[in-house]
């Protein structure tokens, strides 16, 4: 455990705010399964997300609680059969070469008993369901389960994503629908090709052979398109410089960009663009090790999010630069609360200050507690080694 600066008295800082994020999620975990984003934040409240799900999910798996995690995975996947014909029928339509509209996808987020939201939302997004199918690989293969129970479910998912992988949806902050996003089709990717390699336990394939097949030709698509069209062009002084853009044919940067190294491996963790790609999210997104959402957030003011720095935390522990990773995992634990909980972003710099009065009056103080924030506080925790191996240790 590297910990150069790090105080005992700091570690066990660090160590209680693994202890208290388990017990946030679990605290509010539906009974049903669901991780709510948010159980008090205006706009989120009474709804889960499968992008954050995904990630919390992770994050409990990590911690131990396979009860919490699995029942998380038995909510989304009654969701999903439950959308079935949907889903068959919209992936007719693409095979016939339809255009979908956008009305008649899956909604972004759900209600708690599985149903659709009454208010609006930006509804398509394509991302969460392929952290779905990643997650629920990792998961079951980390704690020896079987996928078997959830093999219907899985190919509902893989089925949308066959359907609509290639349609310009929102991206990870429910904005841009006109585009196409690296960060959306990373997890697409890596959903696909995980439960495309998956056994059952008597060691035959998850997957009937035809989606397999389907499934691995799309993440090969997908890697081809994002290096025709989704690199920036480079600084004029280096051009191999060049990284993932925030979209296609854009030159702009996103700090959601990272997790197309790790952990969805669209482009190889150490290669010269992944190593351009994280150097451009620091360089132009992170402030003291808390990490901005994109150079023109203005959504409260474009505060700093602490799931990104834990996102970039994690990228850098991976490419064995700990003391980069620590230097995260303490800026997040320096903006918990007194009681351990965890804001979706703060406000110690703004991108766009003028615009913060606004959200306030709009939807209220931000999300606190957000469940993903502390998903991705227990990942990178876990990274950096502070997660015991067992739950009984954690309570
Ligand atoms: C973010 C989404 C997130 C949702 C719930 C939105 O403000 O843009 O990424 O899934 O909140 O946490």
């Amino acid at each position: 455990m590297t910990t150069t600066s790090t105080t005992p008295a700091d570690l066990d800082h660090l160590l209680s705010l693994v202890r208290t994020s388990v017990e946030v999620i679990a605290r509010h975990q539906d009974e049903g399964g669901a991780y709510p984003a948010s159980p008090t934040f205006s706009a989120y409240k009474g709804y889960a997300w499968f992008r954050d799900g995904s990630f919390i999910a992770e994050g409990m798996s990590r911690a131990g609680q396979v009860e919490s995690v699995d029942r998380f995975h038995r909510w989304a996947g009654d969701l999903l059969l439950s959308r079935a014909e949907q889903v068959a029928a919209l992936l007719r339509r693409a095979d016939a070469g339809e255009e979908l509209p956008v009305e008649d996808m899956l909604p972004t987020r759900f209600r708690f008993d599985g149903s659709d939201g009454q208010d609006p939302w930006w509804d398509f997004q394509t991302d969460g369901y392929g952290m779905w199918l990643w997650q629920l690989v990792e998961h079951t293969s980390r704690h020896g389960l079987p996928l078997e129970p959830h093999c219907e479910a899985i190919a509902v998912a893989v089925d949308y994503l066959l359907a609509t992988w290639s349609k310009p949806c929102y991206d990870w902050w429910e904005e841009h629908v006109e585009e196409r996003h690296p960060s959306t089709l990373a997890p697409v990717r890596a959903g696909l090709l995980a439960v495309a390699a998956a056994h059952g336990t008597d060691g035959t394939a998850l997957l009937d052979g035809e989606r397999v097949e389907r499934s691995r030709a799309v993440a090969e698509q997908i890697s081809a398109l994002v290096a025709e069209e989704a690199m920036t062009s480079g600084r004029a002084s280096d051009p191999s410089a060049a990284h993932l853009a925030k979209w296609f044919g854009s030159e702009m940067v996103d700090a959601s960009l990272a997790a197309c190294v790790v952990p969805f491996g669209l482009v190889e963790p150490g290669s010269a663009v992944a190593e351009a790609t994280l150097e451009a999210v620091a360089r132009d997104l992170e402030v003291d090790g808390g990490v901005h959402r994109f150079q023109a957030d203005v959504f409260y003011g474009g505060g700093q999010w602490l799931l990104l720095s834990a996102l970039l935390g994690w990228n850098h522990a991976r490419a064995g630069r700990e003391a980069e990773a620590w230097r995260h995992l303490r800026w997040i634990a320096a903006h918990a609360t007194d009681d351990g909980e965890m804001p979706e972003q703060v406000p110690d710099h703004l991108r766009h200050p003028d615009f913060r009065q606004e959200w306030l009056d709009r939807w209220g103080p931000v999300a606190e507690p957000l469940l993903w924030s502390h998903g991705m506080y227990l990942i990178l925790a876990d990274e950096l080694g502070l997660i015991p191996d067992t739950s009984e240790t954690l309570s």
